[in-house]
């Protein structure tokens, strides 16, 4: 009988297999296959970025000379190569002084989530998601895309539309590998307009 979560699914074990510290890594991949968002960044910051999956994609999808930040809570303990740097921290309360790789960036992603306590995720993703958009003047580049994860709820539409307000372009898009169970979709934003207003 299928175990109710499916947790060794098909994305699982091809991630076991080709090296990928998580299943993630094919959703960040599919992203990149439809949108082109990595392969001419010369640096990325990654949002919640542990176990580092999303880094390890960055890095073999940016340009060879990207830089690629990673900040999380929750340190990344795997060493990936020279062009990764990682640091621990609230990704929402960032001293920009203080980073190894000095933005603005090309692209933002954010895979950041709130700790599942079921009520109420969806509400403190969207959160989540709109302190993200406060940082984009600090962090993006005129011209930069972002990659952000929203668990869906309520919110949802309007989170979309703050970010419309600040991109020439904004799409939700649930990739394949995200589980059908789950409520998570991707903000896809290209094009940031800072001065534009949310
Ligand atoms: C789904 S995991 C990210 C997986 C990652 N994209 C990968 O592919 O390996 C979500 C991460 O967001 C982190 N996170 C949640 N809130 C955060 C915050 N305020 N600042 C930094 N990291 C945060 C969690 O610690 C967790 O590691």
């Amino acid at each position: 009988m299928p175990s109710p979560r499916r947790t060794h699914d098909t994305y699982f074990r091809r991630a076991k297999a080709e090296g990928f510290l998580a299943r993630s890594a094919y959703k960040l991949i599919e992203i990149d296959e439809k949108f082109r968002i990595l392969g001419s960044a010369r640096s990325v910051v990654d949002l919640g970025c542990a176990p580092g999956s999303w880094l390890q994609v960055a890095s073999m999808r940016a340009a060879s000379q990207a830089r690629i930040l990673g900040i999380d809570l929750k340190p990344v303990q795997h060493d990936l190569g020279p062009r990764v740097h990682t640091i621990v921290g609230d990704a929402t309360r960032l001293d920009c002084t203080a980073l190894p790789v000095q933005p603005p960036f090309d692209v933002v992603l954010s895979d950041m989530a709130p700790n599942t306590s079921g009520a109420g995720d969806d509400l403190r993703s969207a959160t989540l998601c709109r302190e993200v958009l406060t940082l984009l003047p600090t962090l993006l580049r005129p011209g930069g895309s972002l990659v952000m994860k929203i668990l869906e709820g309520e919110q949802t539409p309007e989170v979309l539309s703050e970010t419309r307000a600040v991109f020439a372009q904004a799409r939700m898009f649930k990739p394949r590998a995200s589980r059908d169970v789950s409520r998570e979709m991707f903000v896809i934003g290209r094009g940031y307009r800072p001065g534009a207003k949310r």
